[in-house]
């Protein structure tokens, strides 16, 4: 499966930006889309990619957690609960990190990749994964949100680490083998 170009501010700025309009219908297309999303985000080391990332208009993303990627399609925000400043990063502004304020809690409703409707109550870290990618469907970015003291650039050397960490957390969960920590990646 082919890995997708991913979006990149400001050089694609006007997807980016861009409000994305719902999926009508969840169709096997759309499924091998999801697939090769997962791939090109987990060959970035990411934990969530949204359409618009890829240069699709539309309302869903996929994200990993606990060792699986799924996909929220046209998810809505029911309720938001608690505030926390934490660090996160983008991989349509690569190396860039910064905190940003966000919910510790978030009850989403939405479609998974199988057709299927959900309801996930995300707390903390699925929470921020959440509310950062369907930030990008409404063409906002973390950048707009962070705090501005704390934006700061990873060198490349950083970044290289920091996507061998995750490779190699992936690639040992792959083998079925422990995995003590649980790097964070971009979204
Ligand atoms: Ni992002």
């Amino acid at each position: 499966m082919p890995l997708l170009k991913i979006a990149i501010y400001p050089e694609d700025e006007k997807m980016l930006r861009d409000r994305c309009r719902p999926v009508v219908k969840v169709t096997p297309r759309l499924q091998r889309l999801i697939d090769d999303m997962a791939e090109t985000m987990q060959d970035a080391a990411g934990v969530g990619l949204a359409a618009p990332q890829v240069f699709v208009n539309q309302r869903f993303f996929i994200y990993e957690w606990n060792d699986r990627v799924d996909a929220l399609i046209n998810p809505e925000v029911l309720e938001v609960e608690g505030e926390a400043s934490e660090e996160e990063g983008c991989l349509s502004l690569p190396r860039l990190q910064g905190k940003v304020v966000r919910p510790t809690r978030a009850l989403v409703s939405g479609v998974n990749r199988r057709g299927r409707r959900v309801r996930i109550d995300a707390e903390d870290y699925l929470a921020r994964i959440f509310l950062h990618e369907i930030d990008h469907l409404n063409g906002v970015l973390f950048i707009d949100k962070a705090d501005r003291t704390s934006l700061h650039w990873l060198t490349e050397e950083e970044e290289k680490e920091r996507v061998a960490r995750v490779h190699e957390v992936l690639e040992k969960r792959r083998r079925g083998e422990p995995v003590d920590v649980d790097p964070r990646g971009a979204g």
